[in-house]
């Protein structure tokens, strides 16, 4: 495995990324491997539906972080393959790990940036991510490699989110960890999990790419934030503890008086810490 302070396979744009997800986030996401892969699962069936694998298709999982999407689509293939790539170490090493002990014997996992990555050509049937696809630099050239790498005809299914606006996930749980501070906004198209929530500037960096024109369907569902309400917290800190760091004392402490009671104002004893979440199903094919 490679590290973050290794850059040179990565695309430069994208070396923020490697440093983010091969150390202190890759490995937060690895130890809470099962409760990230549990809190989108309500996605898993309208995103693997969209996919159609059938028996043995060769499918190309990105940004597949722990793997679970990857395993589904090894399951699914039968006698074909699921690659995973992924920028984070620590999160292919629990992948591999997972795919090993559930029987799923042809998915392989490989660390590298989507992006740049020199994927046989026209080699893969099926391309489809969970939320792997909104942290690219340069999204024109990931598509465009990532076109290169499916056979003409072949399936596109992402899952990306809606805008924050229509997530409570993200806006409810910032706004908590803000304290009354407003926070930098970042430019909408800038790498995060919300680079791709505008379907216009989807279907401009697919066409362009060389995929079909896509369709973006809505899709809402709960996400899950862990059973009780310290699991929540512990996990909400993992994902945007930062928002603490320049806080004093006494900011800190109504932050996190604020988190506590929004995670509280969520929460159901037969469902845990939930949130509304919006995303969209993205679909389209390689053009032949
Ligand atoms: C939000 S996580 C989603 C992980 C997984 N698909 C899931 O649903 O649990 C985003 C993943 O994309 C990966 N990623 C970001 N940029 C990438 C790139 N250029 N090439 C490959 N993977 C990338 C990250 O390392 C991270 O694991």
């Amino acid at each position: 495995m490679m590290t973050g302070t290794d850059t040179a396979w990565v695309a430069p744009a994208n070396a923020d990324q490697l440093k983010a997800w091969d150390t202190t986030e890759g490995v937060f996401w690895a130890e809470q491997a099962e409760l990230f892969e549990h809190s989108l699962e309500r996605y898993d069936d309208w995103l693997l539906r969209a996919a159609a694998i059938r028996e043995g298709d060769r499918v190309l999982d990105v940004g597949c972080g722990t793997g679970s999407t990857t395993r589904a689509a090894a399951w699914l293939t039968g006698s074909g393959t699921a690659l995973g790539v992924d920028l984070s170490s620590p999160m292919l090493a629990v992948a591999a790990d997972r795919a090993r002990d559930t029987g799923a014997g042809n998915a392989t996992y490989l660390q590298a940036d989507a992006q740049v990555h020199p994927f046989q050509s026209e080699s893969f049937d099926v391309l489809l991510s969970r939320t792997g696809c909104t942290f690219f630099g340069d999204p024109v050239a990931a598509f465009t490699n990532l076109a290169r790498a499916t056979k003409p005809g072949g399936r596109l299914a992402l899952l990306v989110w809606q805008p924050p606006s229509q997530n409570p996930w993200f806006t409810e749980l910032t706004t908590a960890l803000a304290a009354g501070r407003t926070l930098p906004t970042p430019p909408p198209e800038a790498p995060s999990p919300f680079a791709l929530a505008d379907p216009a500037r989807v279907a401009d960096i697919l066409t362009t790419a060389g995929f079909a024109t896509p369709e973006c369907e809505a899709l809402k569902e709960p996400m899950y934030w862990g059973p009780d309400v310290p699991t929540a917290l512990h996990f909400t800190l993992g994902v945007l503890g930062w928002l603490l760091d320049d806080l004093d004392a006494d900011a800190r402490t109504r932050a996190l008086t604020n988190l506590r009671r929004t995670l509280v104002a969520h929460y159901t004893w037969d469902d845990g810490v939930t949130f509304p979440s919006a995303a969209w199903l993205v679909t389209s094919r390689k053009l032949a």
